[in-house]
């Protein structure tokens, strides 16, 4: 018997506060042009009285909902997020408390920043294909605007707040490359980077959680070789080829970054799909959210073969070939 994770539903959630590039440009000196052609943002969503469990439970129950579901379904809750509610207990367990789950239902977090979806997808399919679970819940969330210096314009054009979230669930399948569910993933991390990216403060170093600061041009040209690869070890993995391609969905960080992780792996644009314009980089948040966003809009169809990938601080990254 080969069992697979399925995924099953989606949801995510945006804060209702708007922050325009022109917004922006009242703030630090920047402007609207510099912030489209360098980044392709246009405009991101700010949290103002949410916090990261909020915004999360909001995503994660609209995925329940679209599954069919309810809270006592579910055997695990893993959240990805680098901007919790609290240093402990985890934000999945205030998740956990506010939905309801069942008491004994595993309830973690996990920090690897913008690779932190994919990280909780490979760990939950590995459980599920164990027999430990049945049905997961993984999410993203991030209130980045907490962690941003909203005097430092190298950073704070960039990141936004949002949520996603998927439910996966465990079904029988014949363990072949035209299986519906999660066929393979791959997660990576390089230490020898932590600097190039990171938060100049932590709980044990400084006793506050820091601002985020980075060397934006050694992140640009990592993300590009680290996107690129772990998508082709994906799908390496699981057997499909670059022309099975229905979508990739990934991180979104930066177009300049996007368009050429796409032209490396010589998809046409309207297979690569782009949610920074109107998100930001909303981190471990962003895949789900696209994913959400996608199904909502009825773009993605039962069937579709999408190709995730993700490259974050510490540097992690990571890639997945899911099929719908
Ligand atoms: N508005 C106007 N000018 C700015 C701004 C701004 N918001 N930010 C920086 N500048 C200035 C700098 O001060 C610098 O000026 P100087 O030359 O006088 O010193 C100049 O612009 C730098 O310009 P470029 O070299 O053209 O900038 P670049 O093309 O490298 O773009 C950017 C910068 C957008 C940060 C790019 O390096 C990048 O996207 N890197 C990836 C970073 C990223 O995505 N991080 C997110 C987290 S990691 C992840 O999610 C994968």
């Amino acid at each position: 018997m080969f069992i697979r994770s399925e995924l099953i539903g989606f949801g995510h959630y945006l804060p209702k506060k708007i922050l325009t590039n022109d917004d922006l440009s009242n703030m630090v000196e920047t402007s609207d042009e510099w912030i489209r052609t360098r980044t392709g943002i246009c405009c991101r969503h700010i949290a103002e009285d949410e916090t990261t469990s909020v915004i999360a439970g909001k995503a994660v129950a609209m995925a329940l909902e679209n599954a069919g579901l309810q809270a006592k379904d579910v055997d695990l809750i893993i959240l990805a997020t680098v901007t919790p509610d609290n240093t402990t207990p985890s934000t999945a367990a205030k998740i956990s408390r506010d939905l309801g789950f069942r008491a004994g239902v595993p309830a973690f977090d996990i920090s690897a920043a913008c690779s932190g979806f994919v990280y909780a997808l490979t760990l939950a399919d590995n459980m599920i294909r164990l027999g430990q679970v049945k049905t997961a819940v993984i999410a993203g969330a991030e209130c980045l605007s907490k962690i941003v210096d909203w005097t430092d314009r190298n950073t704070c054009v960039l990141f936004g707040d949002g949520a996603g979230a998927v439910v996966l669930r465990a079904k029988e399948s014949a363990g072949l490359n035209t299986d519906t569910g999660v066929l393979s993933t791959c997660i990576y991390a390089d230490g020898g980077q932590f600097d190039n990216l990171k938060t100049n403060g932590g709980v044990s170093s400084t006793q506050t959680a820091g601002f985020v600061e980075m060397n934006g041009k050694e992140v640009f040209k990592h993300a590009v070789v680290s996107l690129s690869e772990a998508a082709e070890t994906a799908l390496k993995n699981a057997g499909i080829a670059k022309e099975q391609i229905d979508w990739l969905v990934p991180h979104q960080a930066n177009i300049r970054i996007i368009d050429s992780v796409g032209e490396r792996l010589e998809l046409p644009k309207e297979k690569v799909v782009i949610t920074v314009d109107h998100h930001g980089n909303t981190s471990a948040a962003s895949i789900p959210l696209a994913l959400s966003e996608n199904i909502q809009a009825k773009r993605f169809k039962k069937g579709d073969i999408i190709v995730l990938t993700a490259m974050g601080a510490g540097f992690t990254w990571g890639g997945a070939v899911v099929r719908l």
